[in-house]
């Protein structure tokens, strides 16, 4: 005799609470919100421009003037922060990126403005070389050889004058080790004790970075990979000794990189501390996503609204997306 479902599951049916609108509401264990969001941006110089980034439909290149009219439009939208990155013409790139130190650099020229337009809004300073070196690493490099000690005295230097043009939270990318202790003790004998650093501790070498490497016109300099300073993607618990060791030298936040192929690492990183955790879900998957949306193949106002949605699930308190704009104006006609 076959055995009913009722025997089968002993009664138990899962699908009860699902039958209606407002039952799924109700046992919704994740919300995303727009306090949820942080909107990175592309700055570039010039005036007036708002260039279409080629590998990311649907994204530009602001120059400082448009940065700051489109950031008022987002704090008006109620994100909560932004995170810029700079294209930076050939001109200020150097071996040694000594351009991220200039006081009057894209980055800190825009966070100066900014903040005396909106001071209330959050500003992430993404703290690493790769804008402003001629070969696109995060690091020094000498004879094929990437310098960690000179690297993260030049980036701590950076952090300093980003501090110094009102940046709120720095987030150390380059992986050099040492880098966090050194910008913390950079930041605290300055007088910037109050500057948080979020550390992207757990930022793997992926592929996925390929969309914005052509964003930045890194893409043509860049010609090897950056396996030897950042994670191997086969590795979680290289990654969790990363994290310990960044938040005994000081970080007061976690930042996985990219998001999606990493929802494993942002659970344990949740689980094992008590930190907030963020995940930037970086260049390729926005392409991705946009690029089957145009073409057709996948809703993307949904796909894009389910991985923020996964990323909440897996741990995080906060995404940094390019998507935050879009998400912000769906969730307020939801709400
Ligand atoms: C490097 C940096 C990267 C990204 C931002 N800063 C990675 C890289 O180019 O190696 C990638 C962000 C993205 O893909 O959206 N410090």
């Amino acid at each position: 005799m076959n055995k009913t479902v009722d025997e089968i599951t002993g009664g138990r049916r899962m699908r009860r609470m699902r039958r209606f609108d407002w039952s799924r509401r109700l046992i919704r264990e994740n919300h995303l919100n727009i306090d949820d969001l942080v909107w990175t941006i592309f700055l570039c110089e010039g005036i007036g421009i708002c260039e279409p980034v080629e590998t990311m439909p649907g994204v530009e290149c602001f120059s400082v003037d448009v940065a700051l009219e489109k950031v008022l439009y987002a704090v008006d939208l109620g994100i909560p922060a932004i995170a810029p990155f700079s294209r930076e013409p050939s001109s200020v790139k150097m071996e040694n990126g000594a351009y991220i130190t200039n006081p009057d650099n894209l980055v800190n020229r825009f966070i100066r403005k900014l903040k005396k337009l909106a001071p209330n809004i959050g500003l992430i300073a993404d703290a690493a070389l790769d804008p402003y070196t001629t070969h696109g690493h995060d690091g020094i490099l000498r004879d094929g050889v990437i310098l960690n000690d000179e690297s993260v005295e030049m980036v701590a230097e950076g952090a300093l004058a980003q501090a110094k043009a009102g940046a709120d939270i720095i987030a150390p990318s380059d992986m050099m080790d040492g880098r966090i202790g050194a910008i913390r003790n950079r930041l605290d004998t300055n007088g910037f004790q109050d500057v948080a650093i979020i550390s992207y501790a757990t930022k793997f070498s992926s592929f996925f970075y390929n969309p914005y490497r052509n964003a930045i016109g890194t893409t043509n300099v860049l010609n090897e990979d950056k396996n030897t300073y950042y994670i191997d993607p086969a590795n979680a618990d290289e990654a969790m000794r990363e994290a310990e060791q960044d938040l005994l030298e000081g970080a007061d936040m976690l930042m996985v990189k990219p998001g999606l192929p990493c929802l494993d690492i942002i659970q344990r990183l949740k689980d094992r501390f008590s930190v907030p955790i963020f995940t930037y879900q970086v260049s390729g998957e926005y392409a991705m996503l946009r690029a089957a949306s145009i073409k057709g193949w996948i809703n993307g106002e949904q796909a894009m609204i389910e991985t923020l949605l996964a990323f909440k699930r897996a741990g995080c308190c906060g995404i940094l997306t390019y998507f935050a704009v879009e998400a912000a104006k769906k969730l307020r006609v939801i709400a």
